[in-house]
């Protein structure tokens, strides 16, 4: 097994599907009427949160809380960084509480790898920057494959604000190391020219959702990240929504067994209606509940559990 999970490029197939399989595991917990499993306990977990989050950091909190282990929560907001206190002093502080993992988020890509250098537990990214957000590509695979039983050959659509989203990029290597065909969709200008080359060879782009609907078993839709967005990516949220957002009469494109997800927060109106949101092929709620099974299986297994 791996020592951390900074990228989804961490993962081969192999273990991969060994953390789908224990996700499964685990989730039969969740129905159980004691949900705690004594496997981590006498261990420590520090979720190490330096941009603010709600599925994920409480989905680590729950998971670690599932396996009894002990959770510290940081955050860094209430914190010494605000006395200017670097990562590096924040995690030998963590390291000297004697903790054997640490889940980062951070705005900075990158974080993870620098942090895995400085502390001796595992190192799990909770999403750094624009780059990465592995475990979130786990909860997105497990829901695909119990769903629609299967990752390959599972033809995949990822809509939006590709260019900014850590979510994309971890999708886009775990899915096609599980066989999946995945085809990246949005504005030209929210698509970098080059990042289906640079991220797997098989991916496709497409500038145009209409036309890649009908052929998908799932549509992913990504959240308009405005919050890192310093230049104006399309003329109008208005004339994102006409041409980019899921409503209604696009989902209905698709074939009739194909989910909508969205990993969240969603801009409600913007990349997705409501509508669609709250409809019965939206996996989003589901994504949540099967991301606390999933983090519970990448603490289990990176923290010397056996399959
Ligand atoms: N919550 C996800 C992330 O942190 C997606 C998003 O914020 O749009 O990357
Ligand atoms: N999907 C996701 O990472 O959500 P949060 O940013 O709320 O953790």
């Amino acid at each position: 097994m791996i020592k951390h999970l900074r990228s989804a490029a961490d993962l081969d197939a192999a273990t991969a599907t060994l953390i789908l399989d224990t996700a499964a595991e685990m989730a039969a917990l969740a129905g159980r009427e004691v949900k705690k499993l004594p496997t981590l306990r006498g261990r420590t977990v520090v979720n190490l949160f330096y941009e603010d989050s709600t599925r994920t950091r409480i989905s680590f909190e729950a998971a670690a809380k599932r396996l009894s282990a002990d959770v510290i929560n940081f955050s860094a907001k209430g914190s010494s960084v605000s006395k200017g206190e670097s990562l590096k002093d924040t995690a030998l502080t963590l390291q000297a509480m004697g903790a054997d993992a640490v889940v980062i988020r951070h705005s900075a890509s990158g974080a993870p790898h620098r942090l895995a250098s400085w502390v001796d537990g595992s190192v799990i990214n909770a999403g750094d920057g624009t780059h990465e957000h592995p475990t979130q590509a786990l909860l997105d695979a497990y829901t695909m494959r119990s769903r629609l039983g299967r990752l390959d050959g599972l033809k995949v659509a990822i809509v939006g604000d590709v260019l900014h989203s850590r979510v994309a990029r971890s999708n886009v290597l775990l899915l096609s190391t599980l066989g999946a065909q995945v085809t990246l969709v949005g504005p030209p200008t929210l698509i970098p020219v080059d990042i289906a080359a640079a991220l797997e060879p098989k991916t496709k782009v497409s500038y145009d959702l209409d036309s890649v609907l009908p052929d998908m078993d799932v549509v992913m839709m990504l959240r308009v990240q405005t919050e890192r967005m310093q230049d104006s990516y399309f003329p109008s949220a208005r004339e994102y929504s006409r041409r980019y957002g899921l409503d209604l009469a696009r989902m209905r494109k698709l074939p009739e067994h194909a989910i909508v997800m969205h990993p969240g927060p969603m801009n409600r109106g913007m990349e997705i209606t409501p509508e669609v949101a709250d409809s019965s092929r939206s996996t989003i709620v589901e994504q949540v509940a099967n991301g606390v099974s999933a983090r519970m299986a990448v603490l289990y297994l990176l923290l010397g559990g056996k399959a």
